[in-house]
Parts: structure tokens; C-alpha cells; sequence
């Protein structure tokens, strides 16, 4: 019998390109192809790629490039490209990268058999309506902590945003598929589900979010349920009351801000004021004392003034987040924004990222601080990354916490006292 093919994966971006390269194994995999962790002895190379700033992209076509000469060593190897470039860019990376054989986008994963053994370059960027419908198999690394998929696309067109030209328009998943997956998952000895949608929260079938998270919670098996991306205009009050009364709900939410500035968020199309915004994190402490709430926030918006800048930073103080991902604006191609006037330099950018990035550092230490000396609930993830003598592993809102304890303990839940509190993780000592 001939050795089995062989393919290997680089993945950009998401959380949603992680789950999605997940998929794309599995497919690989039900094809009788195996996974390799060494690109050199892999027959199919298949980059995963993200087109939401620039940088990534630009990344991408750096390690591209780099793979050029593995086809010389092995003429048979094919490239794949997929992900959010494929499907933005289709045919027009093959004229970039004469190299690469296969494009697909992210609503084709199910057709990547077929686009192999063409012989032919082929690009496979079309919409997929039937993408909610057809389940495909994840191949899963961990486990006790899943990634699932319940909705595709977005529809809200944010004016500096390329997900809705790259994800196409929303689609949910039918409730009942969702429930048989996250059943097979406890089944396997799964603990955690993150439930995952561009918009999540905006989640409708037969049922809408808050209906789906409470089918969810009654599942025997899974102990914690969170989900990503929150729209902020879809936080609705039964959401907020589902995440305060269910106990497997965990105590976090990402909800991306982008700016303070009620002027700004008009230009950006996101639907709501920065009042707006403010009102229902503080309903939602109220309702869940206890709640982390992280943020987006994007620097350098087109005609964003020293003001509203201003208005972002005093917003990061008013609020008082558990921790913020901030990046530079970067025009995309297509979007609306990429025309807007008032384009900033890099220079101005670059020193509004600073200022943001340092006013939250305090915060962060001190949002940190609250939880020093508490007992925190954590699912053990295995061994530190960093420190094989230690374990890792997550409170309910979501915090890192490094501890002495059994390999054995992997994938239960624990009591723990946090004993130090670092930067960007905490130490912990078993109860
Ligand atoms: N420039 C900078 N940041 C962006 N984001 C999305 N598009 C852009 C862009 N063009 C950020 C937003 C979003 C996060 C996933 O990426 O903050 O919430
Ligand atoms: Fe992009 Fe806005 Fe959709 Fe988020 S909600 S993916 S920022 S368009």
C-alpha cells in the first residue's frame, strides 16, 4: 500500500480562520490525507489566510514567497490558498504567485477534494448559500475546549471592514445541528464550547441567541459556554438577562467599541452611540457583578480628529476594561472608508495606538488587581507553553492562570486561590 499524502496548514488571523482550518483537516482528513507538522514533507501546502488589516496580508505574501523553492525539491507538491485573500483576491493570486494551484475561500472548504485533483489552477470564490446547512468534520486539537461555528457571515457593512466582501451575508445554523454537534462534543469529554459568528449575537433560526444559549445550557457534559464577536447594537436585555441566568454562561464578553466618539461611530456605520454603548456595559454589571469585558478599539479612524481621539482614550478610562485589542486603522481595498477623506499618516496613527495602549496597560492592572486573593473556577488546559513544570489553564472570565499541579488534573475543573498577578496572566495555587 502506497504511503499515505500528506498536507500541512499555516493559519492567519481569527478565531473563526482557527476553527475553519479545523475544518479544512478534517476534510483533508475524511480524504484520506494526513496532517503534518512539517511543511518540507507535506504533498499539499494550504495557507489559511486574513485580510483585515494589511499587515496580514502582507505576511501572508512574505511566506508565500518562501515556499516557492519547496516546489523545485517536490514538482507533484500543490499550494492552496484560503481564506479571506482567496476569497477577496480569487484568480488574481495565481498572477501574483504563479506557484500557488488552488484558491478557495472560506465558503468552499467542503469543495477542496474535488479542487485537488484538477489539474488545472483553479479558484473557488463563489458564495455558498447552502454554508449554515452543510456540516463539515472539524478536526479538533485540544480536548476539553471546542470551537463551534453557529453562524456565517456579516451583514453590517462597518465602513472600514472587509469581513462582509469576504464572509459573504449572514447565515445561521439550524438550532438542531448546532445541539447534535456540541452533544458529540460533551459525548467526547469536551468541557467548554465557544460559539462562534462574526456577529454572533445576531444569531437567528428557530430560535434567536438567547433561545440558542439556553438549549445549549441544558446539555449534560459542557460546564462553560462563551461566544464570539458581540455586536453591541444586538446586545439585547434578554441577552443580558441569558448570560446573567444561565450558570454554565460565562462571565465575559467581547464587545468591540472601536471608538468613543459618538462622530466617529457614525462614520465607522456602527449603529450606535458611545452613550449607547456605555448604558448597557453598565447594565450588564449590574446584571453579572462579576463580568470581564474586553474590547476593540481601532486608532486613526479617516478624519478622526485630536478630540475624538480624546473621546476614545476618556472612554478606556470611563469604562475601565478588562483588557482592549487596538490596532491601527488600515484601509482595505473596496471598503467604504478606504475613500473617506481625511486619511491619517502612519506617524499620527502610530502615536494615537501608543497613547490608547498605554492608558489601558494601567487599566488592565488594575481590572488584574480585583481578582488577586480570590478563588477562581479554572478548566486545566495541560501544560504551560512557556513553563512545562507549570499547568495552565482559564477562569470563567476568561483569565489566564499558571499553577503547580497533576498533568492528570487536564481537562477538570478546579478551585484555585490567584496568589500573583502578572501583565498578561496570573499565578495560582490549588485549593
Ligand atoms: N483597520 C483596523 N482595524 C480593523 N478591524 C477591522 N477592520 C479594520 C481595519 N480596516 C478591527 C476591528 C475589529 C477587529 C476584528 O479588527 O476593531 O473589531
Ligand atoms: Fe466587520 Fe462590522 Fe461585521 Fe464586525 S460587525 S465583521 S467589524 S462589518
Amino acid at each position: 500500500m502506497s504511503e499515505k499524502q500528506k498536507f500541512y496548514i499555516d493559519t492567519f488571523g481569527c478565531q473563526m480562520n482557527v476553527h475553519d482550518s479545523e475544518k479544512i483537516a478534517g476534510v483533508m482528513n475524511d480524504y484520506g490525507y494526513s496532517l503534518t507538522n512539517d511543511p518540507k514533507e507535506a504533498d499539499l501546502i494550504i495557507y489559511n489566510t486574513c485580510s483585515i488589516r494589511q499587515k496580514a496580508e502582507q505576511k501572508f505574501y512574505s511566506e508565500l514567497g518562501r515556499v516557492k523553492s519547496y516546489k523545485k525539491r517536490n514538482p507533484s507538491l500543490k499550494i492552496a490558498v484560503a481564506g479571506c485573500i482567496a476569497q477577496q483576491q480569487g484568480k488574481e493570486i495565481f498572477r501574483r504567485a504563479p506557484h500557488v494551484d488552488i484558491v478557495f475561500g472560506p465558503q468552499n472548504i467542503h469543495l477542496l477534494p474535488d479542487l485537488i485533483k484538477n489539474r488545472q489552477k483553479v479558484a473557488a470564490n463563489h458564495d455558498n448559500q447552502l454554508i449554515a446547512e452543510h456540516d463539515l468534520p472539524a478536526m479538533r486539537n485540544s480536548g476539553c475546549k471546542a470551537w463551534v461555528s453557529i453562524m456565517y457571515g456579516c451583514d453590517n457593512f462597518c465602513s472600514y471592514c472587509i469581513v462582509p466582501y469576504t464572509r459573504g451575508r449572514e447565515r445561521s445554523r439550524p438550532s438542531e445541528n448546532i445541539l447534535r454537534e456540541i452533544k458529540e462534543l460533551a459525548e467526547k469529554g469536551f468541557k467548554e464550547v465557544t460559539l462562534l459568528g462574526q456577529n454572533v449575537n445576531s444569531y437567528t433560526s428557530d430560535t434567536d441567541f438567547p433561545g440558542l444559549l439556553r438549549m445549549i445550557n441544558r446539555l449534560n457534559g459542557i460546564e462553560r459556554i462563551r461566544f464570539v464577536t458581540s455586536h453591541p447594537r444586538d446586545l439585547s436585555d434578554a441577552l443580558m438577562s441569558a448570560i446573567s441566568e444561565l450558570e454554565k454562561v460565562c462571565e465575559c464578553l467581547h464587545l468591540p467599541m472601536q471608538t468613543g466618539s459618538t462622530r466617529v461611530l457614525g462614520l465607522m456605520n456602527r449603529g450606535y452611540t458611545y452613550n449607547e454603548y456605555r448604558k448597557k456595559v453598565v447594565k450588564l454589571k449590574d446584571l453579572t457583578p462579576d463580568m470581564s469585558i474586553t474590547t476593540d478599539i481601532i486608532a486613526g479612524f479617516p478624519g478622526e480628529t485630536e478630540d475624538d481621539h480624546k473621546q476614545s482614550v476618556d472612554a478606556l478610562r470611563e469604562i475601565e476594561f478588562d483588557g482592549i485589542f487596538a490596532f491601527k486603522y488600515s484601509p482595505r481595498p473596496g471598503t467604504v472608508a478606504s475613500d473617506m477623506e481625511g486619511q491619517l499618516d502612519e506617524k499620527t496613527k502610530s502615536a494615537r495606538l501608543a497613547e490608547i495602549l498605554d492608558v489601558q496597560d494601567s487599566i488592565t492592572l488594575k481590572t488584574n488587581n480585583k481578582i488577586n486573593n480570590t478563588i477562581q473556577e479554572i478548566l486545566v488546559e495541560g501544560p504551560s507553553e512557556t513553563d512545562e513544570s507549570m499547568l495552565t489553564g482559564r477562569t470563567r472570565t476568561n483569565k489566564v492562570v499558571n499553577f503547580k499541579g497533576d498533568k492528570d488534573l487536564t481537562g477538570n475543573i478546579i478551585n484555585l486561590k490567584i496568589t500573583e498577578v502578572k501583565r498578561h496572566s496570573f499565578t495560582g495555587v490549588i485549593l
